[in-house]
């Protein structure tokens, strides 16, 4: 009752809005709430009808494609939740799957790394949704042994970042470096990225990057490349690159790769299109 209730005072309170400003204010409203407008209460009903004015205009202010994200300022990741802003890309769900690959491998590892330090380089970390995800999973297992650097060439992405490694309870240092530059005398075990690697000119744009920043989304072939050698210096004898980038991308990465790493295994996103490289430097 309460849904259709709530749907007939919408409709009546935001006559002056358009059908899309409508529904991207019924989406931020479920964000807001953080529930489906269906599992609305007549509790929430009363709070919304007292955020309609302030929250309403809001969302007319914003140009068509402005993120909602970032009008919340937050986001979700692998389950968790994440404070984003103008400076750090939204985390996307196809990053999810370099978070899932690398827990495993962690797992599979898990009696090789024996009580050892695994040392991980979330490389180009932004708002670090990938190296916290995976932290956070670690510890859900019981894995306590490790220690996460974050790095980034902007100090804007690493202040988001401390704010997420704060509110996730985690202490991990930031770097800021440009590529890998910063972290030349380290070994890693596993460095994981989501490089910045959408070309100028890609087709595939959406109309709401525009609000990201272009740092965080635009490179190329070549900064892939280096990004994979300079991985390979800083990593152990076993160590593993794990990156994601443009299904584009894979074919002309390729045979790169391999002539640079042991073995290199190519992994599919939810729409079973090449998304990334897993890199073993050893076996
Ligand atoms: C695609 S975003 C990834 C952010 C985050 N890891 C995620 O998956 O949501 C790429 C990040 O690379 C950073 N970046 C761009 N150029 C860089 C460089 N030359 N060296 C280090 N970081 C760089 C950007 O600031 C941005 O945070």
């Amino acid at each position: 009752m309460i849904y259709f209730e709530l749907k007939k005072f919408l409709s009546s309170k935001l006559e002056n809005f358009s059908i899309e400003e409508k529904n991207r204010f019924i989406l931020f409203l479920e964000n807001l709430f953080e529930k489906s407008l269906y599992n609305f209460t007549n509790k929430d009903f009363e709070k919304l009808k007292k955020y309609i004015k302030k929250y309403g205009s809001l969302i007319k202010k914003y140009p068509k494609n402005y993120p909602i994200e970032y009008i919340l300022k937050k986001t979700y990741f692998f389950g968790y939740k994440f404070f984003i802003n103008e400076n750090v890309l939204i985390p996307r769900k196809d990053t999810e799957h370099l978070v899932e690959i690398a827990l495993g491998l962690v797992l599979k590892r898990k009696k090789l790394y024996g009580t050892q330090k695994i040392h991980i380089l979330d490389l180009a970390c932004g708002s670090g949704c990938i190296g916290i995800s995976l932290a956070k999973e670690l510890k859900k297992k019981n894995i306590s042994n490790f220690f996460i650097c974050f790095s980034d060439i902007s100090i804007n992405a690493l202040k988001v970042c401390k704010l997420n490694l704060k509110y996730h309870n985690l202490q991990f240092p930031l770097i800021l470096q440009d590529s890998l530059k910063a972290v030349k005398e380290f070994k890693f075990d596993l460095i994981l990225s989501n490089p910045p690697y959408v070309e100028r000119n890609s087709p595939f744009l959406e109309k709401s990057c525009l609000y990201e920043p272009k740092i965080a989304l635009f490179g190329s072939l070549e900064l892939l490349k280096l990004w994979a050698k300079e991985s390979y210096k800083v990593l152990k004898e076993n160590g593993i690159y794990i990156f994601e980038c443009a299904p584009y991308q894979v074919r002309s990465l390729k045979s790169f790769l391999k002539d640079l790493y042991t073995k290199v295994e190519i992994y599919v996103d939810y729409n079973q299109l090449p998304r990334g490289f897993i890199c073993y430097k050893g076996l």
